[in-house]
């Protein structure tokens, strides 16, 4: 068994990463510079909502395994590895933001005192590897043996343990392969395919995969806005395609289109390192373009919906979450909508199952309330934003008689529609057969 170092390791994937490595029986050192998140997690408190994630870092630190700390000297003096999965954030042209990825090799460099494997998991664009390399080389103490290992992170917020636990495949990027098999030895038990690449094309190949998976919903959004005008129903278009072994049915939900930490970030460095070293990246543009279309297409629908004006319509807004079982509201579709019908003058109150504490900060003038109940209060419609499963269970009926008018804008098309029409609602969704839409005959 090993000892390892998480830096970030108060963050979303050095929590995860930690808890699990632990958890497979290493002694693990999470590592933050956010001394406040460090000490609530000594006392069981964990700095976001994970299913699961509370229970195994409990168990784990009962256990000894796991714990935490603000020093580097303090981390870096038994491990043999040292992850690294701090915030990769856009800066303001779409470049990924290094400074502290600049900041983490720094403090390793300084504070190494043993032979250390340093492994990349944060998201960096491609060369990133060879910087950190770069860094600890001019700022070690002495010549302590170092190696650099890229290993991206492909876990997703809401199954991260599961996804981390249970990975399709370990990507391990490294100039010499010894360092890249001692990481790959930490993986043994997932039995997972491990492959071995160079720094670059490992770093590479986590941006191409968000890239591609985002690609796949924008793809599926714009066949939606086709098939509402021509009366297809996406969501059947989509099961059919999707039973192609060679498309596969993942990603290809229509809706409110990406949000969250990842993607929007990721498709934007790639398209923007592509653009700044002489490529014309107009996929990847194209696919943000329609991720912004599927936000705006939403506000349009709910502003029909009412009869052609927001202005003084109360807007009832079910789901504030990126996508469900998380709090993250990092670029989520509910923060663009609602400004937006603000901006148009609707007035707004919203019901999220957990993001409600995020939503306080980031949506001042909207009113949050504690069931979705309240939400269809004298409503003049209600739009449907985060698909939880608590919404698939409501009592429709009680929604509608609370609601000024019955009107539904499902941004991720939850309910069956001919339901809908029978408890009375106007119902509106995505790529779906809208009621007052008249079919084009074909001449
Ligand atoms: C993603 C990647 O999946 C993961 O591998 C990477 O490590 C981090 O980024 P995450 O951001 O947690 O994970 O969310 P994910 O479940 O992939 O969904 C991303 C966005 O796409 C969400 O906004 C979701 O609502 C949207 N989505 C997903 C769709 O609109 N349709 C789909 O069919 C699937």
């Amino acid at each position: 068994m090993a000892n390892i170092c998480v830096v970030g390791g108060a963050g979303y994937v050095g929590l995860t990463t930690g808890a699990c490595f632990a958890d497979l029986g290493n002694t693990v050192v999470c590592l933050d510079k956010n001394a406040d998140r460090i000490e609530n997690l000594k006392r069981g408190i964990m700095p976001i909502f994970e299913p699961g994630l509370e229970e195994m870092v409990v168990r784990n630190y009962e256990a000894g395994r796991l714990r935490f700390t603000a020093s580097y000297d303090d981390a870096l003096e038994k491990s043999d590895f040292a992850f690294i999965a701090v915030d990769t954030p856009s800066d303001l042209d779409g470049g990924a933001d290094l400074d502290r990825l600049r900041e983490a090799a720094t403090s390793i460099a300084q504070a190494m005192r043993r032979p250390l494997v340093i492994v990349n998991k944060s998201t960096v664009p491609v060369g990133a590897g060879d910087l950190v390399a770069t860094i600890v080389e001019t700022n070690r103490v002495g010549d302590v043996p170092f190696w650099v290992v890229s290993n991206p992170e492909f876990l997703r917020e809401g199954s991260a343990i599961r996804d981390c636990l249970n990975p399709d495949r370990i990507i391990l990027g490294a100039s010499e392969e010894a360092a890249a098999g001692r990481v790959a030895e930490l993986y043994r038990s997932l039995h997972a395919p491990i492959l071995v690449t160079d720094l670059r094309t490992a770093e590479m190949i986590k941006y191409a995969a968000n890239s591609f998976l985002a690609t796949k919903i924008s793809f599926i959004n714009e066949i939606a806005a086709i098939c509402e005008r021509l009366g297809a129903d996406v969501t059947e278009v989509a099961r059919g395609m999707g039973l192609d072994a060679r498309i596969g049915a993942a990603y290809l939900d229509a809706g409110l289109g990406w949000g969250g930490s990842c993607f929007p970030k990721d498709v934007r460095a790639l398209e923007y390192m592509g653009a700044t070293n002489g490529c014309h990246p107009q996929l990847l543009r194209a696919v943000m373009d329609i991720n912004r279309d599927a936000r705006r297409r939403l506000v349009q629908k709910i502003r029909e919906a009412v009869g052609g004006s927001l202005t003084g319509q109360k807007v009832g807004v079910l789901g504030l979450s990126f996508k469900p079982n998380t709090d993250d509201m990092r670029d989520a579709p509910a923060l663009t909508v609602i400004h937006q019908l603000q901006n148009e003058g609707a007035v707004v109150a919203a019901y999220d199952p957990v993001a409600t504490r995020n939503a306080e900060r980031l949506l001042p003038n909207v009113q949050l309330v504690s069931t979705p109940y309240d939400v269809a209060r004298d409503a003049d419609a209600i739009a449907i934003l985060t698909e939880w499963n608590e919404f698939r269970q409501l009592d429709l009926s009680r929604l509608r008689d609370a609601m000024r008018q019955p009107i539904i804008v499902d941004g991720r098309n939850i309910y069956d529609p001919k339901r809908l029409a029978d408890l009375g609602f106007y119902y509106v969704s995505v790529g779906r057969l809208t009621p007052a839409v008249r079919l084009p005959a074909v001449v």
